[in-house]
């Protein structure tokens, strides 16, 4: 029996495959599935910056007209409660989701700038969070603001989340950082205990039939993986912060890539919203058949085998080969493509 435990975050987890955020939070029957065939943690859906601030305003508004009315008015009119249309429901769904699964559960808060709906952090600790996943999700800033200075409000957001709660905070990021290990080490600093790559970007297309922007949300191919794979085993040797792979993975074998690379989890999205959350199931037996024919006794044993420190020809992960590679590709003759 191979030993799929591992510890992320601080915690102990009996698997590496972790429910990634998605609506599927909302259903906890689902969550529950996912749970009983091996998922060792389940990440919430986000609240977003924005309808949080949105509730704040809501809130002070609410407060501002109150402080104006008489007693009897007073006693009319709606409580603050009335205000709380976002995070209320959401602090519902994360108390069901505790009482439903056996596994921690991460809440997960989704923005960019400094500023007090961070202190729904706490709200969310209180409520019961394992732990909370921070996603750095923009998809563009202001146009003069320089790379820099978008890290460094990142980073005062990461800082001002992690001194809200004693939870361990890990936080998803893009891949489009000038150097993805500079800033997971400032992650690392700002007391983050974990980073989650990568988000996938919300990449509306062209519909040319329309002429329009086609917005449809796309779910990810194994073919995304890849750069998840590169980006952890160049992290590994790097950084002493649970990490995590989300993107791309959809079978046992890619999980089993991600781990070799240094994953100590596995984040799922798209592969248990097109084929249901017990599809996990087929992951985990995937991945305990693969570490068992190659005599891994647990997943922790592979992790990291093939990081730029260990795999034993690490400058196939740099560039170094890049050139022969190039020069060594041919175009078959039928024109079809081949390596
Ligand atoms: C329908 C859908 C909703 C998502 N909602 C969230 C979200 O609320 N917060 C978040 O951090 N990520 C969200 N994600 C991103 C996923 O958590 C995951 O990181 C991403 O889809 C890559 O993993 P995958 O290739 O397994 O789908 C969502 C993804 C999908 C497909």
């Amino acid at each position: 029996m191979v030993d799929l435990t591992t510890s992320w975050l601080g915690l102990s987890l009996r698997s590496p495959l972790v429910v990634a955020a998605s609506p599927l939070s909302k259903d906890a029957s689902a969550i529950a599935e996912a749970v009983a065939g091996g998922a060792g943690a389940v990440v919430m859906r986000s609240l977003f910056e924005e309808q949080l601030v949105h509730e704040q305003m809501g809130l002070h508004r609410f407060l501002d007209a109150r402080a104006d009315m008489d007693a009897e008015a007073r006693s009319y009119a709606p409580g603050p409660h009335a205000f709380s249309a976002d995070a209320e429901p959401y602090l519902a769904e994360l108390a069901r989701l505790k009482k439903r699964v056996d596994v921690p559960v991460l809440a997960s808060l989704n923005g960019t700038t400094p500023g007090g709906w961070t202190s729904y952090a706490k709200r969310l600790e209180d409520a019961g969070a394992d732990a909370l996943e921070l996603n750095l999700y923009e998809v563009g800033s202001a146009p003069d603001e320089t790379g820099a200075e978008v890290e460094e409000r990142q980073l005062t957001v990461v800082r001002g989340v992690v001194a809200a709660v004693a939870i361990p905070v890990s936080v998803k990021i893009t891949p489009f950082y000038a150097s993805v290990t500079a800033f997971v080490r400032a992650l690392e600093r700002a007391g983050a205990r974990g980073v989650v790559v990568f988000n996938r970007f919300y990449q509306p297309d062209i519909a040319l039939d329309t002429l329009d922007v086609d917005r449809h949300l796309v779910l990810s191919t194994s073919a995304e993986l890849p750069l998840r794979l590169h980006a952890l085993a160049r992290l590994s040797p790097v950084t002493g912060l649970s990490l995590a792979c989300t993107g791309g993975v959809h079978s046992g074998l890619d999980a089993a890539k991600a781990i070799l690379s240094g994953a100590h989890a596995v984040e799922l999205a798209s592969v248990l919203l097109e084929r249901g959350p017990g599809h996990c199931a087929v992951l985990r037996d995937e991945l305990a058949g693969w570490l068992r024919e190659k005599g891994y006794a647990s997943s922790a044993e592979a992790r990291g085998v093939l990081d730029l420190r260990s795999a034993p020809d690490p400058r196939a992960w740099e560039r170094l080969d890049y050139a022969q590679m190039l020069d060594g590709w041919r175009p078959s003759r039928s024109g079809k493509r081949r390596p």
